[in-house]
């Protein structure tokens, strides 16, 4: 009787081409290996008693160590590979699998191999994965069969003006990914060499990178503590005469206090630019991050709210600023006579193919971010009482979106030591980022106490959608198991 393991692990297509044959040789099973894209072969005679496995590494050790193809695989397989009989609850299989234990065969009383059990993600949950049941393949198969795969086409024009319109801006400009939205962002502010651009250490590299590709130097600020985004008091703090720009970075979802952080702006004449790459459509006092600042800059890497493999957009409401942009990535081209260069350029385009992409999953925005906010409920409903776990706070002005849901660990619990646990039971989760003016390319001594806490204790959790409920239950019961007694 198919159990609920069964349901979950089981494909019977698969088990047939996991199978190999005692009487094979190496290069037998290494077609066997090649057909079933699985990395492992059973070894079985013809009762299908299990006599051993044998995985691509195994193969590649014997031609390292000099056998020949023709090698009998009952010299090289594991003799006593892991297997598991089919009454072992499903719990324990996870508990044996890993990335390198994808395929473990399920036997009966007499050794015969009755199942597998594989490490999917009925098994194994991801930190993210994208959403594709839209049009999305529609979309690219359209480009494919009208040969608009560079960085012309329809699907680039569309996805600029719908994601200009979702985030309430006049222009959106696409380009190759986030990280070199931010350059271009800079290289229009004016930003270069002798320049200081203000940045929260408690972010992705690629903010600080962003700058230093510019020639300016990056000065790193504290964040604060409630949404662990970049304090405006230590932006003030920071402003020198050399301050041409300040980066907020709405992290994990959150908004930045964009309010403070544009009236300094204004003050001493600063450019804005606002790193939206983690936080689609979260608002701000009722407006959109990447609507408020002088630009705003997203990405679309694959683990993203929206994702076109790798991707990014500036959106901005300044006309000039916006027409420049669309120069600038272009190889500083005019936009009104062709090959006529300007300025000294970038190729940062983003493809009509990877934009086919973004069109069909702007036609789903609003639902993602529902079903995200939905998995941020749960998350929260499964971990309130727990205190050893401080979840993300909340605040009158600002409505987060849920990118990764992200929480602190108790202060003394070794967060790698939960992440490694937590992997070995089949459930991925994310350490936060380093500072940045802790990473060796800019070793700054001062200290960050704030960012340097958050960064210690922070976990993101897998988050995608939709999710299922069960599969939140499981994440937060193994992670609630991993954590030391309270
Ligand atoms: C805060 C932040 N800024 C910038 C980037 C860079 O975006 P991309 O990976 O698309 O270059 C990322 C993305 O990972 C990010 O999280």
């Amino acid at each position: 009787m198919p159990s609920e393991r069964d349901k979950d692990l089981r494909d019977d297509s698969v088990l047939d081409s996991l199978l190999a044959s005692t009487a094979c040789s190496m290069r037998d099973a290494l077609r066997t290996i090649d057909r079933n894209a699985c990395g492992i072969a059973f070894i079985v005679d013809s009762d299908r008693l299990l006599h051993g496995v044998v995985t691509d590494g195994d193969i590649r050790r014997a031609i390292l160590n000099g056998l020949s193809p023709e090698t009998p695989v009952t010299e090289f397989m594991t003799r006593s590979p892991i297997s598991v009989c089919e009454e072992v609850p499903t719990e324990k299989i996870i508990g044996l699998m890993s990335e390198g234990i994808k395929y473990v065969p399920v036997v009966d009383e007499h050794k015969r191999v009755v199942d597998y059990a594989a490490f999917t993600q009925a098994v194994h949950l991801p930190v993210a994965s994208p959403a594709f049941s839209g049009n999305e393949l529609r979309y690219v198969t359209e480009c494919v069969l009208t040969n608009w795969i560079s960085s012309r086409g329809r699907f680039v024009t569309e996805f600029e003006r719908t994601f200009a319109k979702f985030c309430g801006v006049k222009h959106g400009i696409t380009a190759s990914n986030g990280t070199v939205a931010l350059h271009l962002a800079l290289v229009l502010a004016g930003v270069g060499p002798g320049d200081e651009v203000i940045v929260p250490t408690l972010t992705f590299v690629a903010t600080a990178n962003a700058v230093r590709y510019t020639g300016a130097t990056p000065i790193f600020a504290d964040s604060n503590p409630v949404t662990w985004t970049l304090d405006p008091a230590e932006v003030e703090r920071r402003i020198t005469k050399r301050t041409k720009a300040v980066i907020p970075v709405h992290l994990y979802g959150h908004p930045c206090d964009m309010d403070p952080i544009m009236d300094l702006a204004r003050r001493h004449r600063l450019v804005v630019i606002e790193d939206a790459a983690e936080a689609h459509g979260a608002m701000y006092r009722g407006k959109r991050v990447g609507s408020i600042g002088h630009v705003g800059c997203f990405s679309f890497f694959g683990n993203k709210i929206i994702t076109t493999g790798e991707g990014g957009m500036l959106t901005t409401n300044d006309d000039g600023l916006a027409e420049r942009a669309r120069v600038l990535r272009d190889h500083g081209m005019s936009q009104t006579e062709r090959y006529w260069h300007e300025t000294v350029g970038f190729n940062y385009r983003l493809t009509n193919l990877q934009a086919a992409v973004g069109v069909a999953q702007m036609e789903r925005i609003e639902t993602l971010l529902a079903q995200r906010a939905a998995v941020g409920r749960c998350y929260k409903e499964l971990l309130k009482d727990d205190q050893r776990v401080e979840l993300p706070r909340e605040v009158p002005w600002a409505r987060p979106v849920t990118w990764l849901y992200t929480v602190l660990l108790r202060d003394g619990i070794n967060r790698d030591q939960i992440i490694k646990r937590m992997e070995s039971v089949g459930v991925d989760s994310r350490p936060c980022f380093h500072p940045v003016h802790s990473l060796p390319p800019y070793a700054v001594q001062a200290r960050f106490p704030v960012a340097e806490a958050l960064s210690r204790r922070g976990l993101s959790l897998p988050t995608w959608a939709p999710m299922r409920q069960d599969q939140i239950e499981r994440i937060c019961r193994t992670l609630l198991d991993c954590l030391p007694a309270r």
